[in-house]
């Protein structure tokens, strides 16, 4: 009986993709459980690349049932798209993806106010895929849920009532012509027919699964540092991806989570606006960037790069209670002479405590670093902890030391067999 939660543990794209693909061959069921499209978890199999923006990565595991949460917002055109898209690359997906009542729909009024807000002065620098305007109609208690698709009526009611507030946006405020409600209606109506077979009751099924001695893997989506109560607000998403988000994104209780694992990138990247203390804008920044092939999943947006930052790790630890970390692109650093990690921040000279929660503040600190010598050693085929240099390993310990983390698992590049485990 157990329910572990996979966290990111900085700013997103650390791999999550890849660690619940390969941790998802222990498990019965992968479930997500918030976010939205605005993800891509990458999967290497052999030559074959996936990227899942919606589903669970454990659906590239044909044992493996999978869950979309009510913590989710989905997108009926992204989520059709990579059903086909799995489909056709001759993966099962019927009878194996569950999908929640509850979950939240994500209109095309979503996805047009999120662009027209980006297109004014509080620039985020979103995905654009409408994540913040839906999840604002869900807590405005206007939004419209899977449920709804199983009632026509109810279903065309709440199109109409929304559409009609949201034009008088789009027009008044926006100065936009407005969107076509019969439009809208054919096109959910349409869906409405293809996606009946996948709704479930989750929290039931979850906890029965539970019951019966049945192991699920939570998929978070983002990273802590995203987390709208915990994050680096307002450059944040909308949801909760830190551990407590699989809770109630999933309608399985807190003591029914045994373990909560973090995944980190053995550097640190973030997407989109917002303060990044590690972060390299010059020569170093751009190798990075290069040799991870540091660019967006979902919008292919070059990513920031940066050092390992241990006292924001910390940080993301103590939030998620992260029991212990897989370190991720640990080859990337192969190519560095020296690797600086951040162990602290410095502001108006004096070293702080704590982690901000103002960005004001966060973007003013000057972080305190640690200058380590490189491996300079290809690493991405070693097989075990004793193959790495010696130099690799002390990186491992400073950084563990320096965050309080445990590390479990290493990857060493993105394929499966570029895994160690300790
Ligand atoms: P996610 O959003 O956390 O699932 O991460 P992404 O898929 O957006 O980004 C991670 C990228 O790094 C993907 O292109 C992965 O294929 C790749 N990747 C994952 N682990 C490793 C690794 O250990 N080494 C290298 N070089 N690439 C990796
Ligand atoms: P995965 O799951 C990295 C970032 C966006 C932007 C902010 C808000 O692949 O790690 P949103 O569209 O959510 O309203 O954008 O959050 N962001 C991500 N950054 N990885 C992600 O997902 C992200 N999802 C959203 O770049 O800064
Ligand atoms: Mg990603």
């Amino acid at each position: 009986m157990s329910a572990t939660v996979l966290v990111g543990s900085q700013w997103g794209d650390e791999g999550k993709g890849k660690i619940v693909d390969i941790l998802s061959e222990r498990f019965d069921i992968v479930a997500r459980y918030q976010g939205g499209a605005n993800a891509g978890h990458t999967v290497i199999i052999g030559d074959k690349q996936y990227i899942l923006h919606l589903i669970p990565s454990g659906i590239l595991r044909e044992n493996v049932i999978c869950v979309i949460g009510n913590g989710v917002v989905i997108d009926p055109k992204a989520l059709l798209e990579e059903i086909n898209l799995l489909k056709n690359s001759g993966i099962k997906v019927e009878g194996r993806l569950f999908i929640s009542q509850n979950a939240h729909l994500i209109m095309p009024y979503h996805k047009l106010l999120d662009s027209i807000e980006e297109s004014g002065e509080n620039k985020i620098g979103t995905t654009g895929r409408g994540i913040g305007p839906c999840y604002i109609d869900k807590f405005g208690r206007r939004g419209i849920r899977i449920v709804d698709l199983l009632n026509r009526d109810e279903l065309e009611r709440k199109i109409r009532y929304n559409l009609k507030e949201k034009n008088q946006l789009l027009q008044k405020v926006y100065h936009h012509e407005g969107l076509n409600v019969e439009e809208i209606l054919k096109e959910y109506l349409e869906f409405d027919k293809v996606i009946d077979k996948y709704i479930k009751d989750i929290p039931t099924f979850l906890n029965q699964a539970l019951d019966e001695g049945k192991s699920i893997l939570l998929e978070g989506a983002q990273g802590t540092l995203l987390d709208v109560d915990h994050g680096t607000y307002p450059f944040v998403t909308s949801s909760s991806p830190t551990a407590g988000g699989a809770c109630t994104g999933t309608g399985i209780p807190p003591n029914r989570i045994n373990y909560v694992i973090g995944i980190v990138k053995a550097y640190t990247t973030r997407v989109g606006n917002g303060p990044f203390p590690t972060e390299l804008t010059e020569e170093e920044g751009d190798k990075l960037r290069t040799l991870g092939a540091e660019f967006g999943a979902t919008t292919g947006r070059p990513r920031r790069c940066g050092w390992f930052d241990a006292f924001l790790v910390a940080y993301s630890k103590m939030i998620n209670g992260i029991d212990s970390v897989a370190v991720t692109k640990l080859d990337v650093l192969s190519h560095f002479d020296k690797i600086k990690v951040c162990v602290g921040y410095e502001l108006n000279g004096k070293k702080l405590k704590y982690f901000p929660s103002s960005v004001e503040q966060l973007s003013k600190v000057t972080p305190i670093y640690e200058v380590l010598d490189g491996w300079k050693q290809n690493i991405s085929n070693c097989k075990s902890y004793d193959e790495l240099p010696s130099r690799t390993k002390e990186y491992l310990n400073f950084i563990s030391k320096q965050s309080g983390i445990k590390i479990d698992i290493i990857s060493v590049g993105a394929k499966r067999q570029q895994t160690i485990f300790l």
